[in-house]
């Protein structure tokens, strides 16, 4: 019986070991915030953190989680102060919204690893989170303008 530690908090999991991260996050924890889009690794709207890391959840099975830490959208920060977060409001990012819990953890995990990045380095490190509403140049200008906040 695998433990998932979601936000902070251990989970037994007793449930199919196979089922998607995604589903377990909505259905059983009630955490809505991640999104189904493809259920294929192919959209990036279901992207959380995995000790850190950009993952996606649609293809993450719950077994693969013993000893890893998952943090959600909705632990991103405490109070939603996440630079990221600022940004995004400060400059209207979201259209309809869906894409836009994955863009930012996305955006959040590239700047630990890349803390000034580049036009490039954002086409490169987002360019598998899809916005069907065509939100791309305010997404880069929140991530440059999160980044100068967290320099
Ligand atoms: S729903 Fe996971 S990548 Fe599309
Ligand atoms: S804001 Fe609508 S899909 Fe990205």
């Amino acid at each position: 019986m695998p433990t998932v530690r979601v936000n902070g908090v251990d989970h037994e999991f007793d449930g199919d070991p196979q089922l998607p991260l995604l589903w377990y996050l909505r259905d059983f924890l009630g955490l809505t915030g991640s999104k189904f889009g493809c259920g294929m690794g192919l959209c990036g709207a279901c992207t959380v953190h995995q000790d850190g890391v950009a993952i996606r959840s649609c293809i993450t099975p719950v077994s693969s989680l013993e000893g890893k830490e998952i943090t959600t959208i909705e632990a991103l920060s405490a109070t939603a102060d996440h630079p990221i977060q600022k940004a995004w409001r400060e400059l209207d990012v979201p259209q309809c919204g869906y894409c836009q819990s994955g863009q930012m953890m996305q955006a959040a995990s590239m700047l630990k690893e890349t803390p000034s990045p580049t036009d490039e380095d954002i086409d490169r490190v987002m360019q598998g989170n899809i916005c069907r509403c065509g939100a791309y140049q305010r997404i880069r200008m929140a991530i440059k303008q999160a980044a100068e906040e967290m320099a």
